[in-house]
């Protein structure tokens, strides 16, 4: 990371670790649904550490659930310090992000297959967000309606 990604506190600016989240998801999302995709939402962005200007990011995505036309796909940051090998886990991002056809219009993706012990968990975990998210809102437009 170099100093243009600073902020005024003289760490890597936060909106530029999101930015490379989203991308990383893009992707994966991308290779998933071999489909255009947009980004619905940064369902939750944590950050564990500060990144420090010279320290080398990786991001790593992964789809942990489709459902119709959308995915869960979670990120893992972590930052390097390239002098002495030292890993940080510094961030884990999640983001809703929908496929789309050649007219823009949202169109299904396939079924993820999910095999290993931590793809099954991440797949539940994802489900358990997404159950969360809609309960939320419904919650919410009742209150609205009732108010
Ligand atoms: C994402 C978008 C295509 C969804 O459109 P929509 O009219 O709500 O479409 P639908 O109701 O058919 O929903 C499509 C899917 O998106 C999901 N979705 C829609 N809004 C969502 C939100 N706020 N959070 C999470 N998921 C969402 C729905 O659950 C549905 O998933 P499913 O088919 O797997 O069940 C539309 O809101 C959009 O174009 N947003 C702008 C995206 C964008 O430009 N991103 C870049 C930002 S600069």
């Amino acid at each position: 990371m170099s100093i243009q990604e600073a902020n005024s506190a003289g760490f890597v600016h936060g909106g530029i670790v999101m930015k490379m989240c989203d991308e990383a998801a893009g992707i994966a999302a991308v290779k998933h649904s071999r489909c255009r995709v947009l980004t619905a939402a940064m369902d939750r962005m944590t950050f564990l550490h500060p990144v420090h200007i010279g320290q080398l990011l990786t991001c790593r995505a992964s789809v942990n659930a489709a459902w119709r036309t959308s995915m869960e796909v979670g990120v893992r940051v972590e930052a390097e310090n390239p002098r002495t090998g030292e890993v940080l886990h510094t961030s884990t991002a999640y983001l809703t992000m929908v496929a789309i056809d050649d007219e823009g219009r949202p169109t299904a993706v396939p079924p993820l297959a999910a095999e290993s012990d931590d793809e099954q968990r991440r797949q539940r975990e994802a489900e358990l967000r997404r159950q969360n998210r809609l309960n939320e809102r419904e919650q919410i437009r009742a209150g609205r309606d009732g108010a």
